[in-house]
């Protein structure tokens, strides 16, 4: 669409004086419903600089186009009204560019080489060990998961960093803990759950005996200074919580290329802490040590605390420094839930200071909050949604429909795993990420309307379709590479056809918003409207009919969808199962 957005810009920039192509693009608009066109100039902000009314230049302009007596081309007629100008376009033509250019481009339909020679930085997920994974870090394994499969689709090379939470005071809790209440065999058996039953105990504890709160920042200070026995313990819990994370990294189908988390960066900070001094940025107080933020009205970046222990702060700023000295990044960023805004502010703001001028490159994508029914999502008080839990639930879920509908169904494990997983990262990039969630199961495990599952059944009636056109001897897959390539697109003109065409032709562009926005949703948003035009055109429309002609121009549209469904299901995260 984008395409024959520019075709018309670069007609009506000669008729406006002194108006360039670019400015005329960005005007260009795709009216609310298809009776006042297909693409439409809205003449109303040009009315000041042209002097003449919104109706007068829409007319003009109409006139002077066809005054041009052009062979026909794109666009098959114009009019002009209340100061728009609407083009309608011819849809054997642009049917014939859209569905010709899918089919041949495949797999990259959509893609772009923008991003060449560039680098992102992107640092998602990043749970905490020792804690559950839950809810809210899923939102972040699955926004950044998105972006960097986006990104990547656009030519970027991504690099996926897991910034684990595996260092700070809590670990001096739970070795206190641990070792006046924890038992080796039963952390074996309940790992995370009972390293969280000794997290949540010492605060109970504690509330009641604050010595326990000196005795856990002892032991933290241990850890920091490398005593052997601290270390072990550590260590056992960052390997037994990692085991956990992976289940679900796998579960979900998504890898990182570093897993480096916080303790990564332990021999990096001194020398962040002697360049703050150095150019004069660090500021005793009582003690620790800070960068005042006043003049840019935050509060001050604590860098060290008074027993010299490091900061989540110190850290991130030691990551950045190294993260763009490793990668020489174009952009690295930072996803994680909105409560984190001050945060980032405050230490892209030192990075600043520091003189580095690529601190504008730090970019933090925040998401909103996500609740239960009501109650926070606090490890403290043990109230969490734990995720694997989830997924587990969604996949037996989808099995029992399996069961149900299509039990002769082959690798019907997979396929559950596929659509239970999908539903779920699906339901968590419908909405736009900034917007909090009230977590329910029941939505959550919703497979009706415009859901994950919707689109991929979507996808594997397309499948079917075309199996069935082809034949099943001997085909493994669907996929159909230039099978229908040969199509005459002016018998694929019906209104349901047309509405259909235009959809998937929106598709490059709207990749490349959801990038520009870093807004996975708009990808998500994009695949229920293109589900929904095909399933328009599927009732509307028989495919396999006898006039071999016909059959094979909606074949070539079928096959349009679901190459465009399987790009866009796997910029998501989503699998895109043929058969369900
Ligand atoms: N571990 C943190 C949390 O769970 C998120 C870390 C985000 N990344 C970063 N570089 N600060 O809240």
């Amino acid at each position: 669409m984008e395409l024959f957005k520019k075709t018309i810009a670069a007609k009506l920039s000669p008729l406006l004086d002194g108006i360039s192509e670019e400015e005329v693009l960005a005007l260009l608009e795709y009216p609310p419903d298809n009776t006042m066109g297909d693409i439409s100039l809205p003449c109303f902000k040009l009315s000041k600089r042209l002097r003449k009314s919104p109706a007068a230049i829409a007319d003009e302009l109409e006139a002077g186009i066809q005054g041009r007596d052009e062979k026909p081309g794109e666009i098959a007629r114009t009019s002009s009204v209340s100061g728009y100008l609407n083009f309608y376009l011819d849809p054997a033509v642009i049917g014939d560019q859209v569905i010709s250019g899918i089919l041949s481009s495949g797999d990259r339909y959509g893609s772009q080489n923008i991003g060449k020679g560039k680098t992102i930085v992107i640092d998602f997920s990043s749970p905490n060990i020792a804690k559950p994974f839950h809810v809210g870090h899923l939102r972040s394994t699955v926004i950044g998961n998105a972006l960097y499969q986006i990104f990547s689709f656009l030519g970027y090379t991504c690099i996926g960093v897991n910034h684990l939470g595996d260092w700070g005071t809590q670990f001096g809790k739970l070795i206190t803990a641990y070792r006046m209440w924890g038992d080796p065999k039963r952390l074996e058996e309940g790992a995370i759950d009972e390293l969280l039953s000794l997290y949540v105990r010492f605060h109970e504890e504690a509330d009641k005996n604050p010595g326990l709160d000196d005795e856990a920042r002892s032991w933290f200070t241990k850890i920091e200074q490398g005593n052997p026995e601290a270390l072990k313990i550590w260590r056992e819990f960052v390997e037994l919580s990692l085991a956990e994370f992976e289940k679900i990294y796998d579960l979900l189908g998504i890898r990182f290329d570093h897993v480096t988390g916080e303790s990564f960066y332990n021999d990096k900070l001194e020398p962040v802490i002697r360049e703050l001094k150095q150019k004069e940025l660090l500021e005793e107080d009582g003690g620790a040590w800070l960068v005042r933020l006043e003049d840019y009205d935050m509060a001050p970046a604590l860098m060290l605390k008074q027993d010299g222990s490091s900061l989540y702060h110190t850290r991130d700023v030691a990551a950045a420094l190294y993260r763009k000295s490793a990668y020489q990044f174009h952009k690295a960023v930072y996803v994680t839930d909105y409560s984190q805004s001050l945060h980032f502010r405050q230490w892209f703001k030192v990075v600043e200071l520091m003189g580095y001028e690529w601190a504008e490159d730090l970019v933090h994508v925040p998401f909103g909050r996500v609740s239960l029914e009501g109650a926070s999502l606090s490890t403290r008080k043990g109230n969490v949604v734990k995720l694997e839990n989830l997924l587990h639930q969604a996949v037996s879920k989808i099995r029992d429909i399996i069961e149900q509908k299509n039990p002769g169904l082959k690798s019907k494990e997979e396929v559950a795993r596929q659509v239970g997983v999908g539903a779920v990262i699906f339901n968590d990039l419908s909405a736009n990420r900034i917007k909090d969630i009230v977590f329910s199961w029941e939505d959550a495990l919703s497979f009706e309307g415009e859901t994950g599952p919707y689109v991929q059944y979507t996808y594997a009636r397309a499948c079917s379709v075309l199996r069935k056109a082809v034949g099943e001897a001997g085909r493994k897959t669907a996929a159909a590479p230039g099978q229908f390539l040969d199509f005459n697109s002016s018998l694929v003109t019906g209104e349901a056809e047309f509405a259909l065409v235009k959809q998937l032709s929106l598709f490059t562009e709207r990749v490349e918003q959801a990038a520009t926005k870093m807004e996975p949703s708009m990808v998500t948003r994009y695949l229920v409207d293109t589900a929904q035009a095909f399933n328009r055109f599927y009732h509307d429309c028989p495919i396999l009919v006898e006039d071999s002609d016909l059959r094979t121009a909606r074949l070539a549209l079928v096959e349009g969808v679901r190459i465009t469904l399987r790009n866009g299901l796997k910029l998501i995260g989503l699998q895109a199962p043929e058969e369900m």
